[in-house]
């Protein structure tokens, strides 16, 4: 049966209905305990989710709809190791990456605990010879930099993660990131980098995408230019992927390459050897305690009833503007400089997982799936785009993302970014009526155009600082909000195949651009 079918479902759209003109004012007036019944904690972070549109009456029925499509029974289907990744025939278990207990986690009746393990010791063996200087460059040189060419996934979360936790990084080495196929990307992160110093992690499940390959090939013809012996990439070069033939073909020693499973999707592999960036950056201890702040999350999800699970309550809470009030969009406001690649990291996790249009059956859908997902750092945000928020037509449900204390002190930045922080989510539930305007004494004719009508939700998350801990538990709590959505809106997350048809006709486009002849007559008159 469709969800949209299930009398769960359609108790939800006559609450709606009968719901839609409350204001947030009233439901604060109403109840003085709102915040306290609408909030929970849990790994870490403190989630205020009352200045959102709902009641408790909202919750209960969007549990009963969670209940309805048997969440519970799909989650344990995940952890599992169930054949959950239907259309790839695959399991998935990035969880099994960060399982900081002695719990076995099985795949196929096998434990994937000591595989797991064991790539986790190959990578901290790499780290102490990079930084003690036992693994040299070519010339005998110690390795100062480290290039990590990769995209989508091999990419996106170390980037994220490496700008968020820099200020735990070891500063003596040099990281740079090379994703895109424009040759600028390249070009510039390499300009200042002595090659005989340089050391590059080709990062690729598949060591088959165009870009990372691409760009693989040019560090190599960069690298060999300078040093002129083709024995010198075993040196300058590593890789991390599931696919040894293709890293071997490349000319990368298999001892140097760091395998992971199809058993996690390059979205979720940021605690997979894809991390070795960061171990190398952040150090092993850090590594680890990112690690554990995943682990804390992933068990508060695995283990907390629903209606005290972070994660489904986001994610039922997302259900509920995406489906019943029709919102396209969903933004995420990190009041963090150190988080300012997170927005772009939820992008992929969430859009490319939930980006859907078929159900599990392979019928088209008639709902709406995943939303837009947008956002930028605060208070940068707030002088760009905040207005349309605030005073245009569209409703957009907001994430707010704050720590009670900064990385840095720095005079009083950290108290006048945390008065913005909570001054916008004020300002977005309440407004400001043409009455308090009229008691400043606001001009009668500017009374519309200064006045703000409020009811704009949003959720809190807090935290008390930004340390690895946090961001894994922060970064597992979206994971499994995409989880919950994806199956309530009964769609495959873990496949990506709408990827596939550009990356098709770019090979044989180009082609034609690289060959002879006009291609005028094989396409439409546009392209
Ligand atoms: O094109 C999409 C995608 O397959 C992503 O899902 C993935 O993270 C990215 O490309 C990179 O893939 P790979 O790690 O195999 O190079």
């Amino acid at each position: 049966m469709r969800i949209i079918d299930l009398q769960e479902w359609k108790s939800l759209v006559r609450h709606h209905h009968s719901f839609k003109q409350t204001h947030l004012k009233d439901l604060f007036a109403a109840d003085p305990q709102r915040a306290q019944k609408f909030s929970l904690e849990a790994a870490g972070l403190y989630i205020d989710f009352s200045k959102n549109l709902l009641t408790s009456q909202t919750l209960s029925l969007l549990l009963n709809l969670a209940r309805a499509v048997e969440l519970p029974k799909e989650m344990k289907r995940m952890f599992a190791g169930e054949k959950i990744n239907q259309t790839e025939n695959r399991a998935v278990l990035h969880t099994a990456l960060r399982n900081c207990s002695d719990d076995p986690v099985d795949f196929e009746g096998k434990n994937v605990m000591p595989q797991v393990k064991q790539v986790l010791a190959q990578m901290e063996h790499f780290c102490e010879q990079l930084t003690q200087g036992q693994w040299r460059g070519y010339t005998g040189k110690r390795i100062r930099n480290i290039v990590n060419i990769g995209i989508g996934g091999s990419d996106l979360g170390p980037v994220m993660v490496y700008e968020g936790l820099k200020s735990y990084s070891n500063r003596e080495i040099t990281l740079r990131f090379v994703s895109n196929l424009d040759g600028s990307h390249f070009f510039e992160q390499v300009r200042d980098l002595k090659p005989e110093e340089t050391l590059f992690i080709i990062a690729s499940k598949s060591f088959t995408t165009q870009e990372t390959m691409t760009n693989a090939q040019t560090a190599k013809d960069w690298l060999l230019e300078h040093l002129n012996s083709p024995e010198a990439v075993k040196q300058h070069f590593v890789a991390v992927s599931t696919n040894l033939e293709k890293v071997r073909e490349f000319g990368i020693l298999s001892e140097n390459m760091f395998p992971f499973w199809d058993w996690v999707g390059g979205r979720y592999s940021v605690t997979s050897a894809i991390g070795l960036p960061l171990m190398i950056s952040l150090g092993i201890k850090n590594f680890h305690r990112l690690r554990a702040g995943f682990h804390e999350m992933d068990q508060h999800f695995q283990t907390s009833p629903l209606e005290k699970n972070l994660p489904v309550i986001l994610g039922l809470i997302g259900i509920w503007y995406n489906n019943f009030w029709g919102t396209e969009t969903h933004a995420v406001f990190p009041y963090s400089q150190s988080l300012h690649h997170f927005p772009a990291y939820l992008q992929q996790l969430d859009m490319e997982s939930n980006g859907k249009g078929v159900d599990r059956d392979g019928e088209l859908v008639s709902y709406q799936t995943g939303p837009i997902i947008w956002g930028e750092v605060g208070t940068t945000g707030q002088h760009a785009f905040y207005q349309l928020i605030h005073q245009g037509k569209k409703l957009i449900p907001c994430d707010f993302i704050g720590f009670a204390r900064p990385l840095h002190e720095m005079g009083d930045h950290h108290p006048k970014l945390m008065a913005n922080f909570f001054a916008q989510q004020k300002a977005l539930a309440f407004g400001k009526s043409v009455q308090e305007l009229q008691a400043e004494g606001v001009k009668d004719a500017l009374l519309p155009f200064k006045s703000f009508l409020g009811n704009r939700p949003s959720t809190c998350i807090l935290a008390e600082q930004l340390t690895p801990e946090i961001l894994g538990s922060l970064i597992a709590l979206y994971e499994h909000k995409v989880f919950v959505q994806g199956i309530l809106w009964n769609i495959f997350s873990f496949d990506q195949w709408g990827v596939e048809l550009g990356k098709q006709l770019a090979t044989e486009i180009l082609s034609e651009l690289q060959g002879p002849e006009s291609a005028d007559q094989r396409h439409d008159s546009s392209t």
